[in-house]
């Protein structure tokens, strides 16, 4: 099969988008000069490149991107090959104005930045398929060409006519008949119900409350109109480049694409993260939601993935855009081999000096060469050439969190119990509490195969499918563990509310005979529990059936009913945790239930903020904190970055990361 392996071809990818096309020629010697001195192995050409590629409306001017290629080539660089479909011309928009997307209200998205066209309109995918298809017969044999990028970070949804027809067409092969689609839409509901198909739109701006589960099939709808783009692109691509693998990069957990069907149309899957720097000394959730991004990425790939974007330094888009302190760059890029990256790449070579971003990082900044960002993407492309030994692995998880679209699209939506709760954040909670205690996990589809993990966890999934209930029901009769949060198993495929509190299968799998009632919290309000910890943003009127109670309520409405309980269920264990207990105590309560369930933690006993991850062979521990820490290691280890051997403990610096292999002394 066709992967990340082809483009790699043994060592780890390193280098970024590459846009010669804003410069003069005379400039990209000096590029290929200081991309050698810094170890860039592939560099990303043509992502919003369409207009310089086709000025005029069927015109080719291709003769810049011919000389672009053959010199990376002669250099020794492997070319990521974008069609440019991301950021079309004006004189498309111009000429077609039903190319360009419209909003809730109608207002048409204008050219002049990019990203604007409608993925529903035929017109735009004639024009892009006919570019693609161009690329694709003069470069699909080039020698540089390693891997092809479609696009660039899908997400524009439209409300427009052409997107309400072919919206009606999806609508049509999912409900199959008027009726059905009534039903399933509970249009009995404020005299929604639709007589014509023609009626139906997207969900338009209305005077209020939109039908939930119209605004969950647009979402469904707009990740498989926008994934159909993609997968025409790709078959274009494919057709002229046998062997070459194809990706397109997501945005990291993002909320408008279906990310699980999306990977697995994709030879590679690459991800574009960027954390705030602002966060990298005071808040430990900026390198936890990178191993979140991380994580994920991996289990959409099932294996090796790629770091598309990073930004070298500062991005220009926040409020205010820090730059990374010294050694964050490096140790956020180490953090996601660890994690199963087997490329290491930025946004973007050279620092722009007109556009949108000319204040955004760059490998080569404004300052030049001689410059810190530059020496320490300079030292970083050395060190990943040392890291060789990591290509190809695998990251071992014993751990499963369950993670989906679908739910988080049906959850986050207005009229629900609480608006303080809200998916992303939840997942990350959970994610948090993992990494702290150095669980590695991988994320999985809620109706995944879960034997091969010891523990599940489901920090919250208000739908949920039979397939999933059934799935998850029979893992843990099987003898796993699982650990579900609160507000789980409510819905079904439609939003269709499921009595009882949740599914009834999912309440004997916990032991729970019903929720009688939904207690969110107040804004920043906390509810004391009867282990002297607290919970966070939600809590339940629990009736247990068989459920031990391990925590109850202490305090308001619901003093004394349960809040965390335990079931034995078939050969297995199920917890249910009806708040979000404050950080310390979902650590803690995840970490016993991995002890009891046998999953180990990468290396035990390490102090706060030091991350330890193993993959293939290697065991990296990487010290986000600002001071040095000493680590005590079981046995003597060689670190792979520096070849020093350490007889029975590692002092990292500040920021610092060894990617240690136990040492096998020479007899
Ligand atoms: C995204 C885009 C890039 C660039 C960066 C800036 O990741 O893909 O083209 O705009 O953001 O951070």
């Amino acid at each position: 099969m066709v992967g990340l392996h082809d483009a790699t071809r043994g060592r780890l990818l390193f280098g970024g988008d590459y846009n010669p096309e804003q410069w003069p020629e005379s400039v990209w010697q000096e590029d290929i000069r200081l991309m050698r001195e810094a170890g860039v192995t592939l560099a990303t050409v043509g992502v919003f490149s369409w207009a310089a590629i086709e000025p005029r409306p069927g015109a080719r001017n291709t003769g810049w991107l011919d000389r672009v290629l053959d010199l990376l080539h002669g250099a020794g660089i492997g070319v990521c090959l974008a069609t440019p479909t991301a950021a079309p011309p004006p004189w498309l928009g111009a000429l077609h104005p039903e190319t360009l997307p419209r909003d809730e209200s109608g207002t048409v998205l204008w050219y002049g930045s990019r990203n604007q066209f409608c993925a529903s309109s035929p017109v735009y995918r004639e024009h892009a398929a006919r570019i693609t298809e161009d690329l694709a017969r003069r470069y699909g044999a080039h020698p540089a060409l390693r891997l092809w990028h479609i696009n660039n970070e899908y997400g524009t949804a439209c409300w427009c006519d052409t997107t309400a027809a072919h919206f009606r067409a999806w609508l049509r092969a999912r409900h199959g008949t008027l009726q059905a689609l009534n039903t399933d839409w509970g249009t009995a509901f404020w005299s929604q119900r639709y007589g014509d198909w023609n009626e139906i739109l997207p969900p338009r701006r209305a005077p209020y409350l939109v039908n939930p589960a119209q605004v969950l099939d647009f979402r469904r709808f707009t990740s498989d109109a926008l994934l159909e783009c993609f997968t025409a692109e790709r078959d274009i691509v494919a057709a002229h480049s046998p062997g070459v693998p194809v990706t397109t990069n997501f945005m990291p957990l993002f909320a408008g694409q279906d990310g699980w069907r999306w990977a697995a149309e994709e030879d590679v899957v690459s991800v574009d993260v960027y954390p705030d720097p602002a966060a990298a000394h005071d808040d430990p959730a900026g390198p936890a939601h990178g191993a979140l991004v991380h994580d994920l990425t991996r289990s959409q790939a099932g294996g090796p993935w790629a770091l598309m974007e990073q930004a070298a330094s500062a991005v220009n888009w926040r409020p205010v855009n820090q730059p990374k302190p010294a050694g964050t760059m490096r140790l956020w890029s180490l953090q996601a081999v660890a994690r199963g990256a087997d490329a290491i790449c930025f946004f973007q070579w050279r620092a722009s000096r007109q556009g949108s971003e000319k204040f955004h990082s760059a490998m080569l900044p404004h300052a030049g060469e001689h410059s810190r960002s530059f020496r320490e993407i300079r030292d970083l492309g050395a060190e990943l050439a040392r890291l060789a030994p990591a290509h190809g692995t695998q990251v071992a998880a014993g751990i499963a969190v369950l993670h989906d679209w679908p739910a988080w699209w049906a959850a986050d939506q207005p009229g629900r119990p609480s608006a303080e709760a809200r998916y992303p954040e939840l997942l990350a909670a959970w994610h948090h509490a993992l990494w702290q205690r150095n669980l590695t996990c991988d994320l999985a589809h809620p109706e995944a195969r879960l034997t091969g993990y010891r523990m599940v966890v489901i920090p919250q999934l208000y739908l949920l499918t039979d397939a999933a209930l059934d799935g998850i029901a029979a893992y843990v009769r099987g003898g796993g563990t699982l650990v579900c949060g609160f507000f789980t198993g409510v819905a079904d495929a439609d939003d269709r509310v499921r009595e009882g509190g949740t599914d009834a299968r999912l309440r004997r799998v916990l032991g729970l005979e019903t929720v009688h009632e939904w207690w969110p919290l107040a804004p920043g309000a906390t509810v004391a529990m009867s282990d002297g910890t607290a919970g966070r943003i939600w809590s339940e009127d629990l009736e247990p059936a068989g459920a031990r109670t391990v925590a109850t309520y202490a305090e308001g409405e619901l003093s004394g009913r349960p809040a965390i309980t335990r079931h034995t269920y078939g050969r297995g264990t199920a917890w249910y945790v009806s708040t979000l207990p404050e950080p310390a105590a979902l650590a803690a309560l995840l970490a016993g239930a991995a002890e009891e369930a046998g999953v180990v933690p990468a290396l035990p006993g390490l102090p706060a903020g030091v991350e330890a991850v193993r993959r293939g062979t290697l065991l990296f521990l990487l010290n986000h904190t600002r001071a040095p820490v000493t680590v005590r290691l079981p046995s003597p280890h060689t670190d792979t970055l520096t070849g020093h051997t350490h007889p029975a403990e590692l002092t990292l610096d500040r920021h610092g990361v060894a990617a240690l292999t136990p040492h096998t002394p020479h007899t």
